[in-house]
């Protein structure tokens, strides 16, 4: 008895046949539904120091002081054998209500070749590059006896090389916002660096915020890093979820991520407690996730609080739901309003007159975990208001149908359901032919907004997983295929799908959870494997399913076709550490051209990508000759191979 799976999208039945090898069939003759245009996405979150110490370009760690109330952590104090001075945190001088303490330097010994100050250690390092231009912006006041300068420097850690310096002078006895640009000159790019600030003279100076930025993606002022941006847009990304996961329900109701204190200049913006252990600035904030969409021609998923922290607090539903409800509803006009709505108006006044798209609003984040099971009420509280101003947003619930059918939203039939799967490669293999068989094609529509494969025998919640790399392997890469073929097969249903954690800064300390797509320090980055699968699959994809149905073999893929090219995209996952050759039998299709091109990753399964070996499994492109409606392709072991087919649709 032989195995076949069918043209029946995923089943896998017993039947006889008469294939002697293994074989791949795809039968453009059976189109078996569209795929979604939005299909490919990304999610992200404040967590691994993906903004703070990660996308988001400031190089100031604890720039507001603010990071923890008893020290000024990350900043120390500079001195030599003839220089003297303090530093401390000063509340009673506070720059404004959301900047609430700062640090006083008083130097009481210091001349022309003695200098005394402060110096910040940046995000593990301040990253030196070559020619570069910095810009530095210091909120500063001085004592009387004092109005400058200030010398802003980069500095190597050992002291002995100034790799740019500028100055600051007019310090007064109120608060006034300084910017100087710092250039390097040639330099080895290095992260042993920091940041300093110094006087050559006796007197106080107090400082509110201390910012540096390097260049950043297009220029924009309190923008991204360069090359992380890059990687993100090189994905063609359809939409962005933000801001969360675990970052939108914060550990309690306080520390939810409060939209609106994440806009407006950043010395307006006070920071919050982030889940994952740290504070996070609110430098990325509301319209910067909104720009970062706009950056990589993607469209906002926004994720509004819905009244669910992750310590277990919930707001009931009814009138205690309401301010939170009205918050939702100005965030979406923030969004989306014109600049006569109140929220587009401030939009516009932060500097984006023109609104976003938006399409759809998820509300809360895993609410399966709400143990008072308030969430049907409460989705249903936010759906009515959000769909009675906003009758064209679709609404998506947290809870889709990886979770008990008892748990889901009963109280309203939710556009969308979102489903996670933190799931073993094996485990991804094992599901990803049944998967999404049994759905009901009448919807609700499904969004698969967190997945991972992770290659551990233990789950990635596990302490064991700290000593793993924060980013995974070729195998798991293999089960992230694996899924991401089922999804692609079955994608009339499901419309969005994203990757969890996006980033992480592989810095000791810098992590919170594994696996990862993409690793960082403050100079580079690098993808894992599953970051080259998934870039694979989300640049070569058609706009219609193809039925695919295989024999003899353990490979499993999926296959669309262009409806204006004709060209097929057939994706093929070998899961097994033996070379296979593999019969392609390709049906229904139009003159089938006998040159196409192969996108493969492969290699040892145990293979992993690093800041040190960032290229070690990266996909490579190769010629395909001999294409025709019946070929041999030899799958390599452990591989993700997408063919390239041209042919007359
Ligand atoms: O992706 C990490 C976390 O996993 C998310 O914050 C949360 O939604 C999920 O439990």
């Amino acid at each position: 008895m032989k195995l076949l799976n069918t043209f029946l999208i995923g089943a896998t039945v017993a039947i006889s046949s008469p294939a002697a090898s293994p074989t791949f069939t795809v039968d453009a003759s059976r189109p078996a539904g569209k795929v979604s245009p939005t299909l490919y996405g990304l999610m992200t979150e404040e967590i691994n120091h993906s903004y703070d110490g990660g996308l988001y370009a400031e190089l100031i760690q604890n720039r507001a002081f603010l990071d923890n109330a008893a020290k000024p952590v990350h900043w120390s104090l500079v001195k030599g054998d003839n220089s003297a001075a303090t530093i401390a945190l000063d509340s009673a001088n506070a720059f404004n209500d959301k900047l609430t303490t700062s640090l006083r330097l008083t130097v009481t010994q210091a001349d022309k070749k003695h200098s005394a100050g402060v110096a910040n250690d940046g995000y593990w390092g301040i990253p030196v590059q070559p020619k570069t231009t910095y810009r530095a912006s210091i909120i500063a006041k001085a004592d009387s006896n004092f109005s400058g300068p200030l010398t802003i420097a980069i500095v190597s850690d050992d002291g002995k090389k100034v790799y740019a310096a500028g100055k600051i002078s007019g310090l007064a006895a109120d608060w006034k916002k300084f910017e100087v640009t710092l250039k390097t000159g040639r330099a080895m790019p290095t992260t042993k660096a920091h940041f300093v600030i110094t006087m050559h003279q006796p007197g106080t100076v107090w400082l509110g915020l201390v910012s540096l930025f390097p260049p950043t993606w297009n220029g924009q002022p309190n923008g991204f890093r360069k090359d992380l941006l890059q990687m993100l847009a090189d994905l063609k990304p359809k939409f962005l979820r933000f801001p969360g996961g675990n970052y939108v329900e914060g550990d309690t109701v306080e520390t939810r991520f409060d939209w609106k204190k994440t806009i407006g200049p950043i010395e307006e913006r006070h920071g919050h407690p982030c889940p994952w252990g740290y504070r996070s600035t609110d430098g990325l904030g509301l319209l910067e996730f909104l720009n970062w969409c706009e950056d990589m021609k993607a469209e906002p998923l926004l994720a509004v609080y819905a009244g669910y922290s992750l310590k277990g607090m919930h707001v009931n539903p009814g009138a205690e739901l309401e301010p939170f409800v009205q918050d939702a509803l100005d965030e979406i006009e923030y969004v989306t309003g014109d600049t006569n709505t109140k929220w587009g108006a401030k939009r516009a006044k932060d500097g984006h007159p023109a609104p976003f798209p938006l399409h759809y609003v998820e509300i809360g984040n895993e609410d399966w975990f709400d143990k008072s099971k308030s969430y049907s009420a409460r989705f249903a509280q936010f759906a009515d208001a959000i769909k009675a101003k906003y009758p064209q947003l679709k609404t998506i619930s947290t809870i889709g149908n990886d979770q008990p059918e008892n748990m889901r939203v009963s109280s309203r039939k939710p556009d969308m359901t979102d489903e996670h799967y933190y799931r073993s490669a094996d485990e991804f293999l094992r599901m990803s032919p049944g998967y999404a068989k049994k759905y009901d094609r009448s919807g609700p529509e499904i969004f698969v907004g967190e997945w991972a494969a992770y290659e551990t025998p233990f789950v990635p919640w596990d302490r064991r997983s700290q000593k793993e790399p924060p980013t995974p392997n070729l195998k798991a890469a293999l089960g992230d295929a694996a899924f991401m073929a089922a999804m692609e097969r079955n994608s009339d249903l499901i419309k969005m799908q994203c990757y969890a954690p996006l980033l992480v800064n592989v810095n000791p300390g810098g992590r919170q959870w594994r696996p990862n797509l993409i690793g960082y320090d403050a100079l580079s980055a690098y993808g894992s494997p599953s970051y080259y699968a998934i870039q694979m699959f989300s640049r070569n994809v058609g706009d219609e399913i193809i039925a695919t149905a295989s024999t003899e073999t353990a490979i499993q893929g999926c296959a669309t076709r262009d409806s204006q090219t004709g060209e097929v995209f057939l994706k093929l996952v070998n899961p097994q550490t033996n070379a296979v050759s593999l019969n392609l039998e390709i049906k229904g299709v139009h003159a089938l051209a006998s040159k196409g091109s192969a996108i493969i990753l492969a290699g040892n399964p145990d293979d992993s990508n690093s800041i040190t070996q960032p290229k070690r499994v990266v996909p490579v492109t190769k010629m395909l000759r001999g294409v025709k409606p019946g070929f041999t392709y030899e799958m390599p072991p452990a591989s993700i191979v997408v063919l390239k087919l041209e042919t007359h649709p």
